[in-house]
């Protein structure tokens, strides 16, 4: 930590290490204050590489002795680095012994204590923080380790891999000792010492091999490890049946910590979790929650694989692993969902998240390519954009291979690259090999921009009906406005899956100028010029062209359509995807026109009606409906527009959510009968999807209850109080809380006392009270000021970063309205609390610091009051390279 700037590194200055280590032998003798660390390291010189001295990263590391050979050796120390000038160049073994203080460590990065246990997080760069090694991803070694500690105090030992034994020692401590066959680069190193207990199971994969299960967790928790355990078994099923790759180790472990700076690891053989995405019960957990862990379960797995077996060579090719895994997890949770509509739903859901996410990354003052080309903090580089829009990519590969071509392409990337760590140039190469000819073989170099321009691309449609000569001309021009360091950008290539609807809303047979028939009712445009025409012969009439499809590629679209041509898309797609996607444009104009023009938004007849039609329709299902009536997020909003003005994009949202709460009140009151009883309960897509519409039923109702001073206002609220008290499920129970808080109604502070009293012994559940009312619809700054009282409760901490993420994150990040003050308070609160947080962790510190991303864009008084905030965080002579980094970006 230091002032001034921050030292970037560079892509382009990668060089391959000029050491190799290729075994390590490690043993620990476990205590928080003081931990001993020895390590031997079988080296060799990498001949391809000019001579060197030996170079070993190491932070906040107390060096004891350093040997080669057995023989001491005269080493340097240099900030971070340890350094031996004179390695030999024969192989060698070096070994080091040094210590660590596990329970000084707040960072989280490294070896650290939580709740008495020993736990480890390395990715990117924390094992530099437990021993001298040569930390980068590329060297793999072959981990044997040996685990010492307090047999009573810390009863399970773990580490990767296999057990080889264990066994008592003296002073009441005992041992065990770990080998993993597979060369790993150290970021996948991990070990856990502490009070566990685990729920087991006995798996047999297709291929004949058994293997065991477990899910290490506190005592006490372990009922709640069902869910987490049913999912890795279905990860391990899907992995097979889809991708043919199964697990390769005799033992997987899952180990859940509650202070995590992230959602989980992928350390192989050994994942270790946060425990907000690993634990789950229908009392204590949501369906969001369940279907969370679902999915993060599944990511962690699939790492096995892609990111493990096959990792990254640097950091900047970090979205080769992360992209394409989130893809895997996508894919995996729309293969779980069963029917159509349930895919489109988890389509959806994830668009929504790359949308509030990811969009606003790329337009601000942090945007990237998806291949990074510097940092100073690769800590700050686990982004939206190098794992949403990472994982985009990798679906536009098999948008334009196919999923057979996709999958031969898998197959040719793990025969090629199956124990090396490699680029994304790798995986291109191998999906582009196995479907030589396809549309992705013949642009492959313009593809690969995908990796290297940031931004989101714009691309506008515009359709021309020739009546006489039955032909309907789509011309589709593309452009990417600049972002940091990149002013002009080339054309990318763009597959836009597309339809093309009848008035009545019959698909029409799709056949392009020069081919002899139709091609089916959809299909792939390759965009990939500034601009381009696509000339469609026989077509009998008119057509609604529903462009995108499924969200084929992660642009801004601009279709020009017309609300009567919204509609009939709404009423009619064939693809779900774009159903929503008109029903979020309908909301989306309208509320755009109002924050425009600065007039107060009136809801027309048309909107209401298909929204009414939406919701009384017969054939669709219950999560659909609560995606198509939930308005676009602020977030998106925002992203349409030059100057953003927080608190008109609220104003108009609010008023578009009270008129839609007034004018489809008799429909909502039969959304929420049909849909308040679901039985027991089953975190499934349709009874979940049911819970969903219920409680956004609810909250209209109370919220209209409140808005309209209805003289049966007490019947709502008196329903909404009852349900919360009677729920049978967390998502019913935190549904009817959030209606009550949202609508600021009386009852909401009873309720939340009596919810805090009956879940005060669950941190997560207790996250959830905090990050309810930190989320709160703001109401002349009551919910700002809730949030600076929250702070004193006696159950608030900085340190735990669940807790920090409930309250501050969810104030800053997720509630606009509440954040961005004419006064600046916010932001005042913002540095204050960024400040206090950076001196405890500077990886969630430097999350916290991305609030400000966007803040040129802000419309004055916002804008001067966050410059203002910014620079005096700017002045702090200590601040981490994590937030030094950021904040440098925001002031660039
Ligand atoms: N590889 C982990 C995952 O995506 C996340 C690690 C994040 N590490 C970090 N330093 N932010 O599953
Ligand atoms: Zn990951």
């Amino acid at each position: 930590m230091r002032e001034g700037t921050v030292t970037l590194i560079r892509r382009e200055d990668y060089l391959a290490p000029a050491f190799w280590i290729r075994s390590v032998d490690l043993s620990f003798d476990l205590d928080p204050a003081k931990t001993l660390v020895t390590s031997k390291m079988r080296i060799e010189r990498n001949t391809a590489v000019a001579h060197g001295p030996l170079c070993l990263h190491g932070e906040e590391l107390n060096v004891l002795r350093v040997l080669i050979d057995g023989e001491s050796v005269s080493f340097r120390q240099d900030g971070d680095l340890l350094l031996i000038d004179k390695a030999p160049d024969a192989d060698f073994l070096l070994e080091i012994r040094n210590t660590c203080a596990p329970e000084k460590n707040t960072a989280l990065s490294g070896l650290y204590t939580s709740g008495g246990s020993f736990f480890t997080q390395c990715e990117a760069e924390g094992f530099r923080r437990i021993t001298f090694f040569l930390d980068r991803p590329d060297v793999m070694a072959v981990y044997t380790v040996t685990l010492r500690a307090d047999k009573a105090k810390y009863p399970v030992l773990l580490s990767n891999g296999n057990l080889l034994e264990s066994g008592e020692l003296d002073n009441g401590r005992h041992f065990a000792k770990w080998h993993d066959p597979f060369p790993k680069p150290s970021y996948l190193f991990a070990l856990v010492a502490g009070d566990l207990v685990a729920r087991e199971q006995k798996v047999r994969t297709r291929a004949g091999r058994d293997h065991l299960l477990q899910v290490f967790v506190r005592r006490g928790d372990l009922e709640k490890t069902e869910h987490a355990m049913n999912s890795l078994i279905a990860s391990m099923v899907w992995d097979e049946a889809r991708f043919n790759l199964p697990l390769d180790l005799e033992r997987f472990m899952v180990v859940g910590v509650s202070d995590f700076n992230m959602g989980a690891m992928e350390n192989k053989g050994l994942n270790i979790f946060n425990t907000s995405a690993l634990l789950a019960s229908p009392a204590t957990a949501t369906d969001a929650d369940f279907s969370r862990i679902e999915s993060i379960v599944a990511h962690e797995y699939f790492h096995n694989w892609t990111g493990n077996r096959v990792t990254c060579r640097d950091w900047f090719q970090l979205s080769l692993k992360e992209g394409l895994t989130v893809f895997r997890d996508q894919e995996f949770s729309m293969d779980m969902a069963a029917t159509p509509s349930a895919r489109a739903v988890c389509r959806i859901q994830d668009v929504r998240q790359l949308r509030a996410t990811q969009f606003p990354e790329d337009s601000g003052a942090m945007a990237h390519p998806v291949r990074p080309d510097s940092y100073a903090e690769i800590n700050n580089f686990y982004t939206a954009t190098v794992y949403e829009k990472g994982s985009e990519v990798v679906r536009m590969y098999q948008t334009l291979v196919g999923r057979a071509g996709f999958e031969a392409g898998m197959k040719l990337y793990f025969e090629r690259h199956d124990g090396q760590a490699v680029t994304c140039d790798d995986f291109a190469q191998a999906i582009a090999d196995a479907n030589p000819g396809s549309a992705l073989a013949t642009r492959l170099e313009a593809f690969k921009r995908w990796y290297s321009q940031a931004g989101t691309p714009r691309v506008r449609a515009r359709g021309v009906y020739d009546e006489l000569a039955r032909t309907y001309t789509l011309t589709l021009a593309q452009s990417n406005p600049a972002s940091p360091g990149q002013e002009h950008k080339l054309p990318q290539v763009i597959p836009v899956a597309l339809g093309l609807l009848g008035a009545e809303g019959q698909a029409l047979p799709l056949q392009l100028q020069g081919e002899t028939e139709a091609a089916g009712l959809e299909r792939v445009l390759v965009l990939d010029q500034a601009e381009q025409r696509f000339v469609f012969i026989n077509v009998a009439v008119a057509p609604v062209p529903s462009l995108l499809r499924g969200f084929s590629a992660p642009v801004l679209l601009d279709d020009g359509l017309s609300d009567a041509e919204l509609l009939v898309l709404l009423q009619h797609d064939a693809d779900a995807f774009n159903r929503w996607e008109a029903s979020q444009r309908l909301a989306l104009n309208r509320i755009l026109a109002a924050v425009r023009s600065g007039q107060a938004l009136q809801l027309d007849t048309a909107y209401l009606e298909a929204m009414r039609a939406v919701l009384k329709h017969a054939g669709l299902d219950a999560a659909f409906k609560e995606l198509a009536l939930t308005l676009p997020g602020e977030a998106y909003i925002a992203e349409q527009l030059e100057v953003v003005d927080p608190q008109a994009i609220h104003a108009a949202v609010e008023a578009a959510q009270i008129q839609l709460a007034a004018a489809l009140r008799e429909d909502w009151i039969a959304t929420f009968e049909a849909n308040s009883h679901t039985g027991a309960y089953s975190p499934d897509p349709v009874s979940s999807g049911r819970r969903a519409l219920a409680n956004l039923a609810l909250g209209m109702l109370v919220l209209d209850a409140k808005a309209q001073s209805r003289a049966d206002a007490g019947v709502w609220l008196g329903r909404a109080y009852q349900r919360f008290k009677d729920a049978g499920n967390m998502t019913d129970r935190l549904g009817a809380l959030a209606a009550l808080v949202n609508g600021h109604a009386e009852l909401a502070e009873p309720a939340l006392a009596k919810f805090h009293a009956q879940f005060k012994g669950d941190p997560l559940v207790i996250d959830k009270w905090f990050a309810l009312q930190a989320r709160a619809a703001e109401q002349g700054g009551r919910v700002f000021a809730k949030v600076r009282q929250l702070l004193q409760h006696p159950d608030f901490s900085l340190k735990n970063p669940n807790r920090a993420r409930s309250l501050i994150f969810s104030l800053c990040m997720f509630n606009p309205a509440a954040f961005h003050r004419a006064d600046a308070a916010g932001y005042v609160f913002w540095a204050d609390q960024l400040l206090a947080l950076d001196a405890i962790n500077p990886q969630v510190a430097g999350r916290l610091a991305r609030v400000m991303d966007r803040w040129t864009t802000l419309a004055e008084p916002y804008r001067s009051a966050a410059l203002e905030a910014i620079r005096r965080v700017a002045t702090k002579p200590d601040l981490s390279n994590d937030v030094r980094e950021i904040i440098e970006r925001a002031l660039a």
